[in-house]
């Protein structure tokens, strides 16, 4: 009976050792899982509270600015990579960019600044980069960090400016085909100008995104496809803002450039909107033709350095032209851009008001 109850004893004992040995295997794991995992936090920065911030400060900043500061993050990509630009944030010391790219885990905090804005010159063609920003009080106690922005996500694609360029754009979309049309753009590291309908905005949201995913450029093309020539001051503002309320919904800003529909501009039109006109001069017809063959052709048979393409991602025979004219026109040399990119990379800077048919 003593035997049998030193063996009990003797079970129960290492039942518990190996309980809480395992209880301490647990507990290491996951604190190191939690310490690992914590990459956001830049490796120098002791973080600090706001009360030791107001205290040191010399001169009592007011810290409630600082901490309630929404920043708004937007990003474009020029000739050197992507430029960041950002809310400015009273009292800040310096803003931290944080960025990943589409499929790494965690953010990384690729630089500091002072200034708002912030070039990333470390980007690569083809990836997908993710971007997020914070503003920080730095003492030497440590930093005080606020909120980060929103993030932002783009495909980069760089573009030698020296090489021929072209912009392909499409109106009155998007609609069932601007998909596939996206699918081909990414394929070839491609970029278009989407100038979108408000009333069919409304149906094809994710196209909008993926246009903008992608690095299209998003442009207005009215709300309801009017002529604005024959409009009132405030029809004209109202189809333009209607149009960007969606738009910013969606990509997080307003459309860059507006094609008015038909073409129609007159001095009231320029004067009232606040974006760069821009029509074209490749007219392609494909909304008269409806024929893949005759779409690619007028584009082949007259394309040159700097034109603006107008086609319609509203048909089946556009898009069944756009499969054969995006590798054609890289084989021919050429660079697919978007109407801004076109610009920057040509060395000019659009205005407000004014109509471009083409850039050279
Ligand atoms: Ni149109």
């Amino acid at each position: 009976m003593k035997k049998f109850i030193k063996e009990i004893n003797f079970k129960l004992l290492s039942c518990v050792f190996a309980g809480l040995l395992l209880f301490v295997l647990l507990c290491v794991s996951i604190l190191s899982i939690l310490l690992t995992s914590k990459t956001e936090q830049s490796p120098i920065a002791k973080k600090v509270s706001a009360d030791s911030v107001y205290a040191s400060s010399e001169e009592q900043i007011d810290i409630n600015n600082f901490l309630n500061t929404d920043i708004a993050l937007s990003l474009q990509p020029n000739t050197s990579g992507f430029k960041l630009e950002y809310t400015a944030v009273p009292n800040r010391t310096e803003y931290e960019i944080y960025r990943k790219i589409k499929g790494e885990k965690g953010f990384t905090l690729i630089g500091t600044t002072q200034k708002n804005k912030y070039i990333d010159k470390t980007v690569i063609t083809g990836n997908i980069y993710i971007y997020k920003v914070r503003a920080v009080i730095k003492q030497k106690e440590g930093q005080l960090e606020g909120e980060f922005s929103n993030k932002v996500k783009k495909k980069y694609v760089w573009f030698d400016k020296n090489k021929k360029m072209v912009a392909l754009t499409f109106d009155d979309g998007p609609g069932k085909y601007t998909n596939k049309i996206l699918k081909c753009l990414d394929k070839y590291d491609a970029h278009a100008t989407f100038f979108v309908l408000g009333c069919q905005v409304k149906d094809f949201k994710s196209a909008v995104k993926k246009e903008d995913l992608i690095g299209c450029e998003i442009g207005s093309h009215t709300y309801d496809h009017l002529n604005l020539t024959v409009l009132s001051k405030k029809g004209i503002k109202n189809q333009v803002n209607k149009t960007d309320k969606l738009i910013k919904s969606l990509i997080g800003h307003k459309a860059t450039l507006l094609r008015p529909p038909y073409g129609a501009v007159n001095s009231t039109v320029k004067k009232v909107i606040k974006k760069p006109i821009v029509t074209w001069d490749v007219d392609t017809r494909d909304w008269a033709t409806k024929s893949a063959s005759k779409t690619y052709d007028n584009i082949i048979k007259s394309v040159s350095d700097g034109d603006i393409i107008l086609m319609h991602d509203i048909y089946s025979s556009t898009k069944n032209a756009v499969l054969k004219i995006i590798p054609a026109l890289k084989k021919k040399g050429y660079q697919l851009v978007t109407v801004s990119e076109l610009a920057e990379y040509k060395g000019i800077k659009l205005k407000n008001g004014e109509v471009y048919r083409e850039i050279n």
